[in-house]
């Protein structure tokens, strides 16, 4: 029988996740359960990077693992972890500190961004050396599970690729040990903030610029309503970005029956933009109401889903423990 390939890939616990998360990433590991072997980490260490509270840091991470569940990653199929729970990703983290190039890990563009927003913060956020070696962290994090495959945005596709070097680097200075990671990149719907569809749907713009994927059905019908479509002096034949992102949510929702109908009357010009708001909204009440009702079934039975996460870490910690007893004797380091 042919072995399934390792999937790996990892969120950290910060807000809720709003639809540009689900549809961007969590539709994909849901389905990628099928055909691969799947761990899914939510990483809490990689939170400590940035100003945190701790106080909120534990709810974040249980309530981000409800709602991966709630959107059908099945502990039962994959593997879901807690990753401060396993302590092999920090030891296996020093040994990658020391094949990690100094000079690659300074050329991460995500480091320099967000050293830049601490820095043009009014608090006195101080930039951590934490934050600087994070890629060594998250190498450490695919590189544990030897993952064949790493399904991630295009904003991580930089870090993943050091990941790459530093197991090429370990595997020249140690001998062949670690599988090079891939990218699995796939067709991601873009979704734009509804209010001002020139940027990205993000939480940081403001609530009126996403929706929520628990959001309840009267505030969804209300950023709906008011979502900008066209800006005026719109001359040309394209259509504009807010009514494409319109378009683009019906399709990230499946409507393709109902895109078909309203993409013929966009064509011949009897487009209502209200028709196609009710629509759009619709679709995304459907998507977080039965998302909604999953997410209180799971919270309902809070000691079960506690119980799982507890046996499923433990599992994934076997997995991570193999990789670390094979690099400490490689490494020259005594076995435990
Ligand atoms: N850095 C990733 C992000 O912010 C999260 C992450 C941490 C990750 N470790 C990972 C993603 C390992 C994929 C694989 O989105």
């Amino acid at each position: 029988m042919l072995m399934k390939k390792r999937v790996l890939s990892c969120i950290q616990p910060t807000n809720e996740m709003h639809i540009g998360n689900y549809f961007g990433a969590v539709t994909n590991w849901v389905n990628l359960q099928e055909k691969y072997n799947c761990i899914y980490g939510v990483v809490d260490l990689h939170v400590m990077t940035m100003p945190y509270s701790p106080k909120n840091l534990y709810n974040n991470t249980q309530n981000m693992i409800i709602d991966l569940i709630a959107c059908g990653i099945d502990p039962e199929k994959s593997q879901l972890f807690i990753q401060s729970m396993i302590p092999e990703h920090t030891e296996l983290t020093w040994i990658l500190n020391c094949v990690t190039s100094y000079g690659g890990l300074s050329r991460m563009t995500q480091f320099k961004d967000k050293s830049e927003l601490l820095q043009s913060g009014a608090k006195d956020n101080f930039i951590s050396a934490g934050l600087f070696t994070y890629p060594i962290l998250q190498a450490a994090d695919i590189l544990v599970y030897r993952a064949d495959y790493v399904p991630v945005g295009k904003d991580q596709e930089q870090h993943l690729e050091l990941s790459r070097n530093i197991a090429m680097r370990f595997n020249n200075q140690f001998g062949e040990f670690f599988p090079l990671p891939q990218p699995l990149f796939t067709d991601v719907p873009k979704l734009l903030s509804l209010a001002d569809p020139s940027k990205k749907m993000s939480k940081s713009l403001g609530s009126k610029h996403y929706v929520g994927l628990f959001e309840e059905e009267a505030s969804i019908r209300k950023k709906v309503k008011s979502a900008v479509t066209d800006i005026g002096g719109n001359t040309s034949d394209e259509m504009s970005p807010g009514v494409k992102n319109l378009f683009e949510l019906l399709r990230a929702c499946k409507k393709t029956e109902i895109i078909a109908v309203l993409k013929h009357d966009y064509e011949s010009g009897t487009l209502k933009y209200s028709i196609l708001k009710d629509e759009v909204a619709n679709a995304l009440v459907e998507l977080t109401s039965s998302l909604r009702e999953k997410k209180s079934e799971i919270e309902a039975n809070i000691d079960v889903v506690n119980k799982v996460i507890k046996e499923s870490t433990a599992r994934t910690r076997e997995l991570a423990a193999e990789t670390i007893t094979e690099v400490r004797k490689i490494c020259g380091l005594p076995a435990r």
